[in-house]
């Protein structure tokens, strides 16, 4: 699946089911009908679809009980990000144990972060990319999934990098691949045709600053990123995650109450994205010191 993309990382291609899903979801006169006929076309994820529409997450009144009603009730675009994610998760996330890197807390990480850029955005209240917020927290590091399957015994020297040196991911991958998880996942982003906020938001979360149009959504990216961090556990095993509140308010520009505040809410959500956090039970875990 994977291809050469010009440079030294291979970019894995988009499966033909997710490019139809994009392609119908993005074309204005598709029907409801049309999107779910795509969407179950593949088992995995129309039984992701109905689960998370259900979810206490969305928590809605009626229950949708066929795949038609599942998009009828999350939306065009909800549909298009989750079935984007969903294919991302079942492509690319590695099957392969790596010493010192634990895949079920990076994607517990990634699901944190989801749920706070989603609360951090909304109180920016820039809604230019919103519906993209979600979804934009939980592929930031997708570029990571593709060194770890592209290079395995380079992502092995990042990792180790990272633990000598106790440095970010980002800085040791410029390093050793001269290029980082962020372009990378932006790359991906942008050859999967995924909306411009969305490229963006993952090209730019380490370095919102550089982001032409949606820099307030990639700062929010940012910032839930380091909260994530903050509110679980490291997946560099043996590295903590030592970032300071303070640290978070300045990136946003919010006070430490307003911080405090959200990281309340972004818990009590957390309580309710179990379908979601499931999808990491099948990832493999690493084994921890006692
Ligand atoms: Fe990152
Ligand atoms: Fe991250």
């Amino acid at each position: 699946m994977f291809r050469r993309s010009g440079g030294k990382i291979d970019l894995p291609s988009v499966s033909p089911a997710l490019a139809r899903i994009i392609q119908i979801t993005n074309s204005p006169d598709a029907s409801a009908e049309q999107v779910a006929e795509v969407v179950m076309l593949d088992q995995s994820l129309a039984t992701k679809v109905l689960r998370i529409a259900n979810s206490a997450y969305y928590s809605r009144r009626v229950k949708a009980e066929t795949i038609t009603e599942a998009v009828v009730t999350l939306g065009f675009s909800s549909i298009r990000h989750l079935a984007a994610s969903a294919s991302v998760i079942d492509a690319l996330f590695p099957k392969q144990m790596f010493p010192g890197f634990d895949w079920r807390e990076m994607w517990s990480h990634s699901v944190t972060c989801a749920v706070g850029t989603e609360v951090i955005y909304a109180r920016m209240s820039r809604m230019q990319g919103a519906e993209s917020a979600f979804v934009a927290g939980l592929l930031h590091d997708v570029g990571k999934l593709i060194i770890a399957r592209a290079l395995p015994q380079r992502f092995l020297q990042v990792v180790d990098a990272c633990r000598e040196y106790n440095r970010p991911m980002e800085l040791e991958e410029q390093a050793l691949l001269s290029t980082n998880h962020a372009k990378i996942g932006g790359d991906l982003a942008r050859s999967w045709q995924f909306p411009e906020s969305l490229i963006e938001a993952i090209l730019y979360h380490h370095s919102p600053e550089d982001s032409p149009k949606y820099e307030a959504l990639a700062r929010a990216v940012g910032a839930a990123n380091m909260l994530a961090k903050r509110m679980s556990r490291s997946y560099l095993i043996g590295i903590s995650n030592d970032i300071s509140i303070e640290e978070i308010t300045e990136h946003v520009g919010m006070s430490v109450e307003e911080l405090e505040h959200i990281t309340m809410v972004v818990r009590r959500r957390m309580g309710h994205c179990g379908d979601i956090l499931a999808w990491g039970d099948a990832m493999p875990k690493a084994k921890r010191a006692a």
